[in-house]
């Protein structure tokens, strides 16, 4: 179903943890293209509520908070404002922009929280987790690291490996430790609420397979979920900083809600609720979130990046249909990854481009349009500085300033800057009318099946059409031979310049106003959420907008072309700052090697016989230290089941004892002992080596002795 068939389109965008500024990575993955839609929506005269806000509770603002020796509430006041007002500058068109941390939001997730208990939809677990006794403190999701069970990357997180983007409880984590004190935990006993996500898998399921229209890469990514098997998911958390449990409800399970808040992957997409409400208290009718939230004609649209899918389109709907007073999505078009200067974005790097620096160098409409002609929409795309360079000045410049330009400048020159009589049309002009015409339909079309790009495309092939049509008439010669064929050219020109006043809107909004100012068009509809209504929108922009002997304003230049030295210095700034981020930090970062890097050449065939000489074996490394005097050796002791081995391996410059202690490893078991500083070494343990030099552990899985085949 689409938007058009709908009463009202409900559009949500991520809520941004409040915890760091906004880069193009988020916008190229949810926030243009939320705001590209809900602009359309609104010029196609639906009605639209566009809501985001700040997500500001949960572990990652807390841990933010520790690190920084300060209060959470201190981190969120200092980023909710920054991110408000940088997305407000670069022209977000959200009806509200809330934050998690309001009473609104406090209460709805609590009743949200308070309806699911009393439907019984929760199971109550008490179990051991992971404990801090110096901190005192449960060890949540990000509060513990330790090595990722299914790829052996020391630095995974409790709740998920980031290199190899394993979703992970915190007991599965090998050797954990507390990231706040570096204390190894103990286990103590608590209770949680869980969502049984495995027990309502059917009915998710269900209303999965009835998506038809949604995006290949959002249902793959959800059907493999769904084949793995749902898990219940804990939905409370130990930790000080969160919205609280509802006391009544613990009370009434007979749990201590001291200390309990839920979970913010709970509370958060309720923040879409809370901020619509608050929307609507602002609007003076309280009331009217329920329309948009509780009525079935409402068309719920979430624009998120690919990591937050299963939350979006599983866990969130979950909790919509337990509770039963709600909408459902009716899409979630999630992007993939946006890449730069073909590195993956890395804040941590400092490989990233941030929104509020590039709003001091550069006009917000630029980096729209570049990034709206790239988005990952069906798969991982890149941004670079000279293809944003590229996009400004030939496509923007070039095209669409240029045809804009000459039309003005032309009109003022020989036809008093007022727009001449269309008479006796050619086929060659009524073609262009034709595809005036067929526009909106074929720009809309893309726009509400969630194809940006392409609507882009295709509202800049009205400026490429112009400007073709322009130099074939050929107007500098006609207005002497055939004043009639001048005074036709112009007056088309100048219709396809005033529909793009109007089709431009969403992609460029203050580009878009300046050439309606330029053009004196007015009474139109825009795409602003307070904008004054108005019947001409965006399917009569398809039919002339200018009357005959109306007045054009000043010709202006819409776009000037960016230097190389612009651009030039931009990427050595983004270079400079990357490279004193690596000097800065200590610990290594799961990295993606510089596209420079070669991969080691491939090896010559073997033959099977060949490879079953190897005696691959599963061991764990009861000892490591250090060799004295080999700075890269480290002296392993290895239990195979059948016997102890002594391995001398070269990676004390890539791990320490600590870290390689107590892991299963695959060892080849057969490999002629060799002795090196003095040590005999009886096996070598299997490793990967990264372009950059990294080496990581292979994890094994199995008892001690088992072959590896
Ligand atoms: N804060 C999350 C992120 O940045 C997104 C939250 S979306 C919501 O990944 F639905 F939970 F609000
Ligand atoms: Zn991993």
């Amino acid at each position: 179903m689409a938007a058009s068939d709908s009463a009202r389109v409900l559009i949500t965008a991520a809520l941004p943890y409040a915890n760091g500024p906004i880069h193009i990575g988020h916008l190229a993955g949810a926030y243009l293209p939320a705001d590209l839609y809900a602009r359309y929506q609104r010029l196609q005269g639906r009605d639209v509520a566009f809501i985001c806000g700040s997500d500001e509770m949960g572990v990652a603002i807390l841990m933010r908070s520790l690190k920084e020796d300060t209060t959470p509430r201190e981190i969120v006041d200092r980023y909710h404002p920054q991110i408000k007002e940088a997305f407000d500058r670069f022209g977000m068109s959200f009806d509200h922009y809330g934050r998690t941390t309001s009473d609104v939001h406090r209460e709805t997730s609590q009743d949200f929280f308070r309806a699911l208990a009393a439907k019984d939809t929760f199971t109550l677990t008490a179990e051991e987790q992971l404990y801090d006794p110096e901190a005192e403190m449960f060890l949540a999701d990000r509060f513990v690291r330790g090595t990722c069970p299914v790829c052996g990357y020391e630095e995974a997180y409790g709740d998920q490996c980031e290199k190899c983007g394993s979703s992970l409880s915190p007991k599965e984590l090998i050797n954990p430790r507390s990231a706040l004190t570096d204390a190894t935990p103990e286990f103590r006993e608590t209770t949680h609420w869980y969502l049984p996500l495995g027990e309502l898998q059917p009915k998710l399921e269900a209303w999965i397979d009835a998506r038809e229209d949604w995006k290949p890469n959002v249902m793959g990514q959800v059907k493999s979920w769904l084949t793995e098997g749902l898990r219940d998911r804990a939905i409370t958390r130990d930790v000080p900083w969160g919205v609280p449990v509802p006391p009544d409800v613990a009370e009434a399970a007979g749990v201590a809600a001291e200390g309990k808040v839920i979970y913010v992957w709970f509370d958060a997409p309720i923040g879409y609720i809370s901020a619509t409400k608050e929307w609507a208290q602002a609007q003076g009718t309280p009331d009217a979130w329920k329309t948009y939230w509780q009525q079935d004609d409402t068309h719920l649209v979430h624009f998120i990046g690919k990591d937050n899918i299963v939350f979006h389109c599983l866990m969130f709907p979950a909790m919509l249909m337990e509770h039963g007073d709600y909408v459902l999505p009716a899409q979630v078009p999630a992007n993939e990854f946006l890449n730069l200067e073909g590195r993956k974005l890395s804040t941590s790097r400092g490989w990233a481009v941030w929104l509020h620096e590039y709003l001091d160098d550069f006009p917000p409409d630029l980096l729209r349009y570049a990034l709206a002609t790239t988005l990952p929409e069906t798969k991982d795309a890149d941004f670079s500085w000279t293809d944003f360079q590229t996009r400004v000045n030939s496509e923007l410049a070039d095209v669409l300033g240029n045809f804009v330009n000459r039309t003005l400048t032309f009109t003022h020159r020989f036809f008093d800057g007022e727009v001449p009589p269309l008479q006796q049309v050619t086929a060659e002009e009524q073609a262009v009318l034709d595809a005036l015409a067929a526009a909106p339909a074929r720009i809309g079309d893309a726009y509400d099946s969630y194809r940006m790009r392409e609507a882009i495309f295709e509202t800049m092939q009205v400026a490429r059409l112009g400007n073709k049509f322009f130099n074939d008439s050929e107007p500098w010669h006609t207005r002497k031979t055939d004043p009639q064929r001048a005074a036709n050219t112009l007056h088309l020109c100048l219709q396809l310049c005033a529909a793009l006043g109007v089709w431009l809107d969403p992609v460029m909004p203050h580009r878009a106003a300046r050439l309606r100012a330029m053009l004196r068009l007015t009474d139109v509809r825009t795409s602003a959420p307070d904008a004054p209504a108005s019947d001409r929108g965006w399917t009569a922009a398809g039919q002339p907008l200018l009357p005959e002997g109306h007045a054009i304003g000043e010709a202006e230049i819409l776009f000037s072309k960016l230097e190389d030295d612009t651009i030039n210095a931009q990427i050595e700034n983004l270079r400079t700052r990357a490279a004193e981020m690596e000097e800065s930090t200590d610990t290594p970062t799961p990295d993606t090697p510089s596209p420079e890097a070669p991969y080691a050449p491939p090896k010559d065939q073997i033959t099977y016989d060949d490879f079953v000489k190897l005696d691959l074996r599963v061991g764990t490394v009861t000892t490591a230290e250090p060799v004295p005097k080999a700075d890269k050796l480290l002296r392993l002791e290895v239990d195979l089941g059948y016997e102890e081995r002594q391995v001398v391996a070269g990676i004390a410059e890539h791990m320490t004892p600590e870290e390689i202690t107590g892991r299963k490893v695959v060892v080849v078991a057969n490999l002629q002992p060799r002795t090196l500083f003095g040590l005999e070494s009886q096996g070598m343990v299997l490793m990967s080596e990264d372009r950059d030099g990294t080496l990581n552990v292979l994890a094994a899985k199995g008892e001690n002795g088992a072959v590896v085949l």
